[in-house]
């Protein structure tokens, strides 16, 4: 819990700076104590602000202090869902507006790449997905997870003193293990995306024995690498500010500054690899990305080739 400076504030003032009526306020001080915040009621006087939850994931909590131009504008947090994602999904065929951020303390189906699942265990991780609407071709929508896959990388290495990779197409990794994935899901016409989903997991505080024996790839978390434990809040603060302004430039300038930020911090560009295709493998050294985001291989018998979607792992 975070200690509060004492003062106390009149329903009458609350009402008059929230433009609101007194029940609107009085429900609203119900909502915050259900939420976990601690709120003394003094006959006469007013409210007062004892302690708020410290890693309780708030929408106030996490966008204190922030102004944010599209991602972040609108937080809705859930205790728990199936998965964000398709709550996201759901909200954004409704017409929910662009920037909206789902949040969750936990998943029961987190969705994974190719099909797999995401741990998704609750009160340690971030679960995320936000609702965008570019005016974009749907073949470029793989910028929007290398966008998102800088955000990550950028996040971790400012709340904590962790090195970050990116890994293609969209693993973030510690010490060579992955500690966040993304999932990005759109819906779109042949020229057109209607809206895209950028899906974002993080393992924050999970401990060694939350991850299942069966895991394929070697998965830790920023608790297990540093030794720390990070608010959620904050994490997530940090986040959407850093989506929010790669999305700024992204719709300003184009993709040019994700690509060369993306291509910088990913550590294959040169290295030699094993590309798992649905069974078929592929070994080479990788050369670069193309302009839809494909790996492109110089495979050992010389001839070259583009990688649109597989499991790498370094050789
Ligand atoms: C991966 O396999 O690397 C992608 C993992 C993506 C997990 C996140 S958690 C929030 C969002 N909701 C989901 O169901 N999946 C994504």
């Amino acid at each position: 819990m975070r200690k509060q400076p004492e003062r106390v504030v009149s329903g009458e003032e609350l009402r008059a700076v929230l433009k609101v009526s007194r029940t609107a306020v009085w429900k609203q001080i119900n909502q915050l104590r259900i939420s976990g915040y601690i709120i003394e009621s003094l006959p006469a006087q007013g409210y007062r602000l004892i302690a708020v939850p410290d890693d309780k994931l708030v929408p106030t909590e996490i966008s204190t202090g922030l102004t944010f131009k599209r991602i972040g504008t609108n937080i809705i947090c859930y205790q728990e869902v199936d998965s964000t994602n398709v709550n996201a999904f759901q909200l954004a065929e409704n017409g929910e507006k662009e920037g909206t951020v789902i949040v969750a303390d936990s998943q029961r189906r987190g969705k994974g790449r190719l099909g797999r699942d995401w741990e998704s265990p609750a009160g340690v991780n971030i679960y995320c997905s936000i609702i965008l609407r570019p005016d974009i071709f749907p073949l470029n929508a793989f910028q929007l997870t290398f966008l998102s896959a800088v955000a990550v990388a950028r996040t971790i290495e400012n709340i904590s003193v962790l090195k970050t990779v990116i890994k293609w197409p969209n693993d973030i990794l510690i010490n060579g293990r992955k500690v966040a994935g993304l999932l990005n899901e759109m819906s779109a016409e042949t020229e057109k995306v209607n809206f895209l989903i950028l899906g974002i997991g993080v393992n924050l505080n999970m401990r060694n024995e939350q991850f299942p024996d069966t895991l394929r790839h070697p998965s830790s978390s920023l608790f297990i690498e540093s030794g720390l434990v990070y608010a959620r809040n904050v994490f997530l603060r940090r986040l959407l500010a850093e989506l929010d302004e790669l999305y700024d430039d992204y719709l300003s300038n184009g993709y040019q500054n994700i690509r060369n930020e993306w291509q910088a911090r990913c550590n294959l560009i040169g290295r030699k690899i094993k590309v798992d295709c649905n069974g078929i493998i592929l070994i080479g050294d990788v050369i670069g990305t193309d302009d839809f985001g494909a790996l492109l291989l110089k495979v050992d018998d010389g001839s070259s080739t583009r990688i649109l979607a597989g499991d790498v792992s370094l050789i």
